[in-house]
């Protein structure tokens, strides 16, 4: 089994934006999405993106006029974050999510982990950790977002297209899911096929909204993208 950081080097890295529906359409819909939340972002307000991917929802948050910082372990689309965003003041970080701390200097205005990227830490303590340190350092009224999905529900999701085709199978643990992604591609010679797996989480939204109310956060749950779960927590 692959870790997160190597299954998105190996396989989906490559392929993301594709998979995302391309760059223009995915920008659109995480400028929709970033419209919709009404963060309290005014110019030059400080925004940490994690598991920032190729900056679907940096980019639109740039061109509001906030500072984003944009962690990710993925080199590749950092990579493609950085060709993306042009002049836009997006800095791109390449680290561990849960180390944000260290790279930032001023209190962020809101704190987003959005498209299913919580589900990549290694275990519930770690996102009680994520929680911990953003309600520590996040501005009075500041926002936590986090998207995920739930996966106490079987979903398959796919795209395709005459060169690609990405299938997804689950293998379910009592708190954990194995994702397989079964990529075919159109060579030359013929249909290739990668096969690469990875562990995510099970995290239910009700567990995740305790915690946050326990530290302090006024939660509220609505539906994201994609089927996502949003949870949009302010710091009070
Ligand atoms: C499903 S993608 C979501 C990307 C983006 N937030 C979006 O909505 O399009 C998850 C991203 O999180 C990154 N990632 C996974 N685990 C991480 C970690 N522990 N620290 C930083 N980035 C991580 C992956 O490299 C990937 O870019």
């Amino acid at each position: 089994m692959s870790t997160a950081a190597e299954h998105y080097e190996h396989h989906l890295g490559p392929i993301y934006v594709w998979m995302a529906g391309g760059a223009e359409a995915a920008l659109q819909a995480g400028s929709a999405e970033i419209e919709a939340l009404n963060l309290p972002v005014t110019r030059g307000a400080v925004v940490l993106d994690l598991g920032a991917g190729f900056g679907m929802h940096s980019i639109p948050l740039a061109r509001r006029g906030a500072r984003v910082t944009a962690i990710d372990t993925s080199v590749e689309l950092l990579r493609t974050l950085t060709e993306l965003r042009g002049d836009l003041p997006v800095h791109t970080v390449n680290d561990d999510l849960l180390g944000f701390q260290s790279h930032i200097a001023e209190a962020p205005s809101a704190i987003l982990c959005m498209g299913d990227t919580i589900t990549h830490l290694p275990d519930f303590g770690a996102v009680e950790k994520l929680i911990e340190r953003a309600s520590v350092k996040l501005s009075p009224g500041g926002m936590l977002v986090v998207s995920f999905r739930d996966y106490s529900v079987p979903l398959i999701p796919v795209r395709s297209d005459e060169t690609r085709i990405l299938t997804c199978f689950l293998e379910y643990e009592p708190e954990a899911v194995l994702v397989h992604d079964i990529l075919h591609e159109r060579a030359a010679e013929g249909w290739q096929t990668r096969v690469s797996h990875y562990r995510k989480l099970r995290l239910s939204p009700e567990r995740l909204i305790d915690r946050l109310q326990s530290n302090g956060f006024k939660v509220r749950r609505e539906a994201g993208m994609r089927g996502m779960v949003r949870v949009v927590a302010q710091s009070v």
